[in-house]
């Protein structure tokens, strides 16, 4: 293997891989625990075709690590872990492929929990849930947060005042020109939401009829996906895909905030987040504006149970922890994606010391 997988543990301090099999069922699965150090290692479960093994355990380890720096980032007491099923959702997902799996959680004790992700729904989760009681994502009729869409819409548009507010001073969306990338169930909650804001919004979908319903609904203007980019706008959203800001799409955005739900934005990210900086562009890091829907379904294990006005209250803090994330940037001389990775580590570090001395 090119990237030896203890390596890769070592240098970014990673505390478990677990592969599972289960002959009969057919499952192959992998495991990563991040970390523990806040709370339980928690995190969706990916079902994908990977091309390699290897692939699919470096997939678990990078998504795993992401998370404990998502949950840090939001104030919530979480570890970071994720768990990829090598398989096909379409062709390969079964009932007893997904109890099996449940199974394995359940045997980590509660050192892992998981919810759904890229190729799992919340009606799998529902499977999983009939043998492990680990699990985040789930139902309403479950007595989970259900749909957390319309959570993580807010929470990104809140991320996206926070960067108005530090472009022009104010973080009033009214009047503000936005090119939306992505009608999914986040993009369009995003929209209604920017509407109501009074901003003036371009969409571009791969799925037309998506595109056509939103003209039709809002009347909004709507561009072709490869046009999206060169839109002349203030606000560039991406609520589709990752990997969309690099050295092709970067030269051609003429925006001053680059701010939506879509995960891994950047290419490269320190190269990506080092160029948007060169040409004045704010951005809001990923995992700190879309960590909205995350906070609401998480917000039954704490203190009191599920209380949905002190979960809304965490999603809208999201406007502020975006602002303390620029002020560490500014203070530190680095870029936003580095000063939330270092706001994420400050915290893990202050609440484990606080453990070690109390
Ligand atoms: P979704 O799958 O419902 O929507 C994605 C939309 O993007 C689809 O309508 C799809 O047709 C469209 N699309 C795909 N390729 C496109 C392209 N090249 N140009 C324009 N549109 C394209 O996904 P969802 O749940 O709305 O998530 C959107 C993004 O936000 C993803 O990156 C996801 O990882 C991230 N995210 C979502 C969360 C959630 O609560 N659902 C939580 C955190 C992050």
């Amino acid at each position: 293997m090119d990237a030896p997988v203890f390596d890769y543990m070592r240098r970014y301090n990673f505390k478990k891989l677990v592969l599972c099999n289960d002959s009969d069922s057919g499952l192959r699965a992998v495991i990563a625990i991040h970390s523990t150090a806040l709370g339980p290692a928690t995190g969706g479960t990916r079902m994908w075709t990977y091309a390699s093994e290897e692939a699919a355990i470096m997939d678990a380890l990078r998504l795993a690590r992401g998370m404990t720096y998502k949950y840090a980032a939001a104030g919530l007491d979480f570890g970071g872990g994720k768990a990829v099923i090598i398989g096909d959702p379409k062709r390969d997902k079964s009932e007893a492929l997904l109890r099996a799996f449940g199974r394995m959680i359940n045997q980590l004790g509660g050192e892992y929990q998981t919810g759904e992700d890229v190729g799992t729904t919340l009606d799998d989760m529902e499977v999983i849930y009939s043998e492990t009681d680990h699990i985040v994502t789930l139902p309403v009729h479950c007595g989970g947060a259900g749909d957390i869409a319309p959570a993580t819409a807010l929470g990104s548009v809140e991320a996206m005042r926070a960067c108005a507010a530090r472009v022009w001073d104010d973080p009033e969306l009214k009047g503000r020109r936005v090119a939306l990338q992505g009608l999914g169930a986040v993009g369009w909650s995003a929209l209604g939401m920017l509407l109501e804001h009074g901003a003036q919004v371009v969409v571009c979908d791969t799925d037309e009829a998506k595109v056509a319903r939103a003209v039709k609904d809002y009347g909004v203007q709507s561009v072709s996906p490869a046009e999206i980019y060169d839109q002349d706008v203030d606000i560039f959203a991406p609520y589709a895909l990752g990997g969309i800001i690099n050295p092709e799409t970067i030269p051609r955005l003429k925006v001053k905030i680059v701010a939506g739900s879509a995960n891994n934005i950047f290419a490269d990210e320190e190269r990506d987040a080092a160029a948007l900086d060169g040409r004045g562009i704010v951005y809001a890091v990923d995992y700190v504006a879309n960590s909205g829907g995350t906070i609401l379904d998480t917000d039954r294990f704490r203190k009191g149970g599920f209380q949905p006005e002190r979960a809304m209250a965490n999603v809208r803090a999201i406007f502020k922890r975006s602002e303390a994330v620029f002020e560490i940037a500014d203070r530190e001389g680095i870029s936003a994606y580095l000063a939330a990775n270092h706001m994420a580590e400050a915290r893990i570090e202050a609440l484990n010391r606080v453990r070690l001395l109390g």
